[in-house]
């Protein structure tokens, strides 16, 4: 295990906030707040907002990202956006699998695969959820969820696109809560994240694989989080929303 290894990557999900004009000076905002920081700091902002994110990012170190992705290249699938289009939109993330895409718009395992695979495929990075609802880690099986939530998404990934794959534990209990897991149970379930990805690619891949916690995490809790071991950077709600914040968090990962 060696953090240094690793790329700490903090990345903002604005979920469904911010008009167009709203984010371009969100972003305006966090611009020089970021600047310099010894992390990657990405935006995943609204399909609609992508287009100002992209143009307000240019000649500064933040990154833009999608929130979702469809897993075919085009087609009669309404209300869809495919990879190719955020590629060629100069997307560099996509956010697959959220907690709150699998709980309100039927997203299961499989589906999270295959939109994974067709990220990927396409050269977009892509930052993986997974995690559990308070009922399961109640019943104990935490370490089997998201081992297993992580072994289906990575179906067919091979070790080369892995190195486009961030995963983000996000224990659903904690989203939107103001209820972050202790910095020893994000530690705890992202060693065993970790210790999937080393069953599956190997002890290189593990050690190189970026593994965020998300969930409350904001600019008071982040430094303890951000020190664990296996804790390499953050996937921020509610606090990303705040320029102040969100760079606060940005700074507790740059030292
Ligand atoms: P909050 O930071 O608002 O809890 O949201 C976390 C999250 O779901 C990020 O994807």
């Amino acid at each position: 295990m060696n953090k240094a290894l690793r790329k700490t990557v903090i990345a903002g999900n604005w979920k469904m906030n911010k008009t167009p004009s709203e984010a371009a000076a969100l972003i305006e905002e966090i611009k020089p707040l970021v600047k310099g920081a010894d992390c990657e700091v990405v935006v995943c902002v609204p399909f609609v907002d992508l287009h100002v994110a992209i143009e307000a990012v240019k000649e500064s170190n933040i990154k833009v990202g999608a929130q979702n992705c469809h897993f075919e290249r085009s087609g009669a699938f309404t209300g869809e956006i495919s990879p190719v289009m955020l590629k060629e939109m100069g997307v560099e993330y996509v956010i697959i699998g959220h907690s709150e895409r699998r709980t309100y718009f039927g997203e299961t395992d499989v589906t999270v695969n295959k939109r994974t695979l067709a990220a990927l495929n396409e050269g977009l990075k892509v930052i993986l959820c997974v995690g559990e609802y308070l009922e399961q880690r109640e019943q104990g099986i935490t370490e089997e969820l998201v081992a297993m939530q992580t072994k289906i998404a990575l179906q067919n990934v091979t070790e080369e696109q892995l190195k486009n794959v961030i995963i983000a534990y996000e224990p659903v209990w904690a989203i939107g809560t103001g209820k972050t897991a202790t910095a020893e149970q994000a530690n705890e379930v992202n060693g065993i994240i970790r210790a999937t990805i080393e069953k599956l690619y190997g002890k290189a891949a593990a050690d190189g694989i970026t593994i965020q916690y998300g969930g409350s995490m904001n600019a008071a809790n982040a430094t303890e989080l951000l020190a664990q071991p296996h804790v390499d950077g953050g996937l921020i709600g509610g606090a990303s929303l705040k320029a102040q914040d969100f760079a606060a968090i940005v700074k507790a990962a740059s030292v």
